[in-house]
This record gives structure tokens, sequence and C-alpha cells, in this order.
């Protein structure tokens, strides 16, 4: 019984650490935030803001901080971030094809 016991976390070991793995992904943790719009992945909600190259996504969120409108959505949300972080989200994003 106690072998079983011992195999089963031993198999399970490393399942956990695979599980665990994506949320060191640089860029990850910043993306999760577009999800609850754009769907998860960035795919499924409103405009679908996954597989487009780093550079594309990042230059509209640029583009979008600059307008800076109070009234529209994407002006505000692009402005909460550097330009680093929108680097790193649209680097994330162009990996999820
Ligand atoms: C509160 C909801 C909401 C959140 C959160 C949100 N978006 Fe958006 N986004 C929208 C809506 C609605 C549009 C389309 C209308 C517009 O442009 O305002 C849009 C448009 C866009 C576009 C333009 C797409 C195109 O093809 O023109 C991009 C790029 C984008 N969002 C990226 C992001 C990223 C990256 C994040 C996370 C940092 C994010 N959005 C978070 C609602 C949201």
């Amino acid at each position: 019984m106690r072998h079983a016991v011992l195999l089963a976390a031993a198999l399970a070991a490393p399942a956990l650490a695979h599980a665990q793995a994506p949320a060191s992904v640089p860029g990850r943790l910043l993306a999760s935030n577009c999800f609850q719009c754009h769907g998860t992945d960035g795919r499924g909600g409103f405009d679908e803001i996954a597989g487009k190259s780093p550079s594309e996504i990042v230059n509209k969120l640029k583009e979008m901080r600059a307008e800076n409108k109070p009234g529209e959505i994407m002006n505000r949300h692009a402005a909460g971030y550097t330009d680093a972080q929108l680097k790193l989200i649209g680097d994330y994003l162009a990996t999820r094809k």
C-alpha cells in the first residue's frame, strides 16, 4: 500500500512541475488581463488578438494609448502599461496561434 502511494507521488511530481511552468512565461500574467474581454489566450471575445506579430499588437496598443480618449476602453487600458510591458504582452500573444 505504501509503495502505491509513493509511486503515485513520484508520477504526480513531474506533472505538477509541468502544470506550473506556464506561469513563468514572460508576458503571460500581463496578457491574462486582456482575456476577460478578448477571450482566453486572446480569442473568442472582442477582436481576436492572438497570433498576430508582436509589432502589430504593440503598435496598435501604442496608437490607442496615444489617442487618450477617456471614453474608449482600449485607450484607457493601453494607458496602463509601459512600453516594456506592451512588448512583453505582444511577444506573448504572438506565441498563441
Ligand atoms: C474591458 C474590456 C477589454 C480589455 C480588458 C482589453 N480590451 Fe482590447 N479591446 C476591447 C474592445 C471592446 C475592443 C474593440 C473596440 C475598440 O477598439 O475600442 C478592443 C480592441 C483591441 C485591439 C484592436 C484590435 C484590432 O484589430 O483593431 C487590440 C490590439 C487590443 N484590444 C488589445 C488588448 C490587449 C493587449 C489587452 C490587455 C492589455 C486588452 N486589449 C484588454 C476591450 C478590451
